[in-house]
């Protein structure tokens, strides 16, 4: 981190404000008394609380084992089934209640039961079954959001079989990578889905990866969104299910959930990280599951009674433990739409709050960005009214906070702004919603039971309030920690535990977990998170990876080399600048230019698209060989060239600003 960004910091911690919840929320707040917390006292014994909120075949004889850090495993020898857990527990109570508000794009809708789900879930489980699948087969499912996704999630786990979602925007290459590295030989797939009012082909990319991929993929499982309209699209025989043909066989199947081991995978969920690979972040069965029902019941304030919206995908884990698991493990009702937000309106999203009356609304600060930047006559119509609001993803400006308080929540409800990570499986730091003042800009404090400090690059705790930023560090696992990466225990350790651990140690106080993040955490104790601090970048709250970007710009046959770096965006929070470097005798032109940007949009997927791209002669490197990413985003996002003493060639960055300024 450069002084400038550090003093900028200290500028933006004079302006503290706090603003308290409202009584009439705390009235009603699952907890309203920090005594609820008291457990949380002993650890790891606190964590019980949220394991508590479960259904489970076998109770656990011990809440942790840290015998083997960072390999940890949490309520040890108990047994539990996450669809039991989401589903068949409710019935009894709330058979006809409505768990799944759907609305499609193109305006169609659908409501299902608890005894829905329950149907359409054994269906499913039975229709895997069949196909062969057994417990800890992994499924992929490639999908928009439509119900089929929590559906098949859920009738994956309920066999056992963990699921591996990936991003509907991902394209046929990425789709392909994720399918070799969980090693799945089964995908679920649709023949398309709607953009801002356009169909677009979805299988065809199903089909690509499958023959990209290196592993052998038995059954693509074909859901049919518009068989009558586009009857083009192309079944392979011997290896496609059309999943509507085989449906009615399986009408009224019952299948008996399978009683998973606490530590038995429930996911994997495909992240980026600092080198091109993606990582197979894995989640486990019942710590995962337990962290996701606390949370979801103290911090989201989610009774059985709410409706709960999250504004987000489901192929991110936002989606996974916060519109599938965490609000169906309640029993609540949990809202999702499909499409893009200003379709077929900008005042859409208030609409269908006001239709659904939605009382829990979670989205991330660029969507409030977006809102803010069409206005608040688009919300002014509609009669919604929250009881409490959530961001998550990216850090929120005070000023985009203020807005989001002051027009969604009509300047009285209640903000949490929640940080975690796909890692972390549930929010590990925020403000309690009930028990703590917000701070607009703030993520507020760890969550009960977890352990976090800011340390400098040696590993010296930093002193609170002192503004000075520095690394974001867990001190403590907590029950949704990842438990690995899929197939890759040594990435897992260097990625996130070496730098600040004792790797011999076998006392888990040795061991601390690196977010990536830099943070400052005020004298009052709230914590301030200024964004990555490793070459991962988040544009519109989804992370990239720079070296996912350049892999994919180099395929480019005229590059050379590249180098991604973010720069600040009003909206997206970041984008992605593109520096290339084009192979000896190669003239930049417009159509370099394109492919360069379209190799991205195919490699990766189009949101992950260069929003510039500079062809340069050289890039800035250091003698012992790395791209110094950090010159260029300082060029990229107008700052002062900080320290080039360690480059191979010092002209090389000022050169770049130059051209870049057009000087
Ligand atoms: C990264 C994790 C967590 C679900 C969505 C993203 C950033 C996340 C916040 C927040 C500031 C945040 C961090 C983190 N981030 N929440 N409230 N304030 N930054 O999950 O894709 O795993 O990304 O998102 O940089 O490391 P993810």
């Amino acid at each position: 981190m450069s002084h400038e960004e550090r003093s900028t910091i200290e500028a933006r911690l004079a302006e503290e404000e706090y603003y308290s919840p409202n009584p009439e929320f705390i009235g009603q707040a699952n907890v309203s008394d920090r005594s609820v917390y008291d457990r949380f006292d002993e650890f790891p014994d606190g964590f019980e609380e949220y394991a508590e909120l479960l259904d489970w075949d076998e109770h656990w004889t011990d809440v942790l084992d840290a015998s083997n850090p960072p390999f940890y495993d949490w309520f040890v020898g108990g047994k539990l089934n996450a669809s039991y857990n989401c589903i068949d527990r409710h019935l009894d109570a709330h058979r006809d209640k409505t768990a799944i508000i759907w609305e499609g794009e193109p305006g169609d809708s659908r409501r299902l039961a608890y005894q829905d789900l329950y149907r359409e879930v054994n269906e499913f489980a039975a229709m895997f079954r069949d196909a062969g699948i057994g417990a800890d087969d992994v499924v992929t499912f490639h999908l928009p959001v439509i119900p089929e996704l929590p559906i098949g999630m859920l009738a994956a786990a309920r066999i056992g079989a963990p699921h591996s979602v990936v991003f509907g925007g991902f394209t046929a290459a990425a789709l392909a990578n994720r399918l070799d590295d969980a090693n799945s030989r089964y995908l679920v797939t649709i023949d398309g889905y709607y953009r801002r009012g356009k169909f677009l082909d979805h299988k065809q990319k199903a089909d690509e990866a499958v023959e990209q991929a290196s592993v052998d993929v038995d059954t693509v499982f074909v859901l049919q969104r518009e068989k009558e309209l586009h009857p083009e699209t192309k079944i392979v025989e011997g290896r496609d299910v059309v999943v509507e043909d085989v449906r009615s066989q399986y009408r009224g199947a019952h299948v008996e959930p399978v009683p998973r081991a606490s530590d038995d995978i429930l996911f994997l969920m495909y992240t980026s990280g600092t080198t091109g690979k993606p990582k197979g972040a894995q989640h486990g069965t019942g710590g995962y599951l337990s962290y996701v029902a606390g949370t979801s019941k103290y911090l989201f304030d989610i009774h059985s009674t709410d409706t709960y919206w999250c504004l987000a995908d489901i192929g991110w884990i936002t989606g996974h433990s916060y519109m599938v698991y965490g609000p169906l493990l309640l029993g609540a009702t949990s809202m999702m739409y499909e499409g893009a937000p200003d379709h077929p309106h900008k005042g859409y999203i208030w609409e269908l709050a006001e239709k659904h009356a939605v009382d829990i609304f979670h989205t991330s600060p660029t969507a409030v960005r977006m809102f803010m930047k069409w206005g608040e006559t688009h919300l002014e119509p509609y009669d919604f009214e929250f009881k409490l609001l959530v961001s998550v993803g990216e850090p929120i400006q005070p000023e985009v906070w203020r807005w989001y308080y002051d027009h969604v929540g009509r300047g009285d409800t209640v903000i949490i702004d929640t940080w975690w990570q796909t890692e972390t499986g549930g929010v590990v730091m925020s403000n309690l919603p009930a028990l703590a003042d917000m701070k607009p800009g703030s993520v507020g404090h760890p969550m009960p039971g977890i352990q976090a400090t800011v340390l400098d690059d040696d590993g010296n705790e930093i002193e609170p309030g002192t503004g000075t930023a520095g690394n974001l560090v867990l001190t403590r696992p907590w029950p949704g920690i990842l438990q690995t990466l899929y197939g890759d225990d040594e990435r897992y350790i260097s990625e996130y535990w070496e730098k600040f651990s004792d790797l011999e140690s076998r006392n888990m106080d040795d061991w601390i977990y690196r977010t990536g993040d830099g943070a400052v955490e005020a004298a009052d104790g709230y914590f301030r998170i200024l964004g990555r601090l490793d070459d991962v970048m988040n544009v519109s709250g989804h992370r990239l990876g720079s070296m996912e970007l350049e892999s994919t710009i180099v395929e480019v046959p005229a590059v050379a080399e590249a180098a991604v770096v973010a720069r600040d965006d009003p909206v997206k929070g970041q984008v992605p600048d593109a520096y290339v470097v084009l192979k000896e005798g190669v003239e930049p032109s417009d159509d370099l230019r394109e492919a360069v940007v379209a190799s991205v949009a195919e490699g990766i997927g189009k949101f992950a698209r260069p929003a510039h791209v500079e062809f340069v002669d050289a890039l800035p490197y250091t003698k012992s060989g790395k791209i110094m990413r950090r010159l260029l985003s300082d060029i990229s996002n107008d700052r002062e060239l900080s320290d080039t003493t360690t480059l191979e060639d010092p002209s090389v960055p000022e050169q770049i600003r130059r051209q870049v300024q057009g000087a």
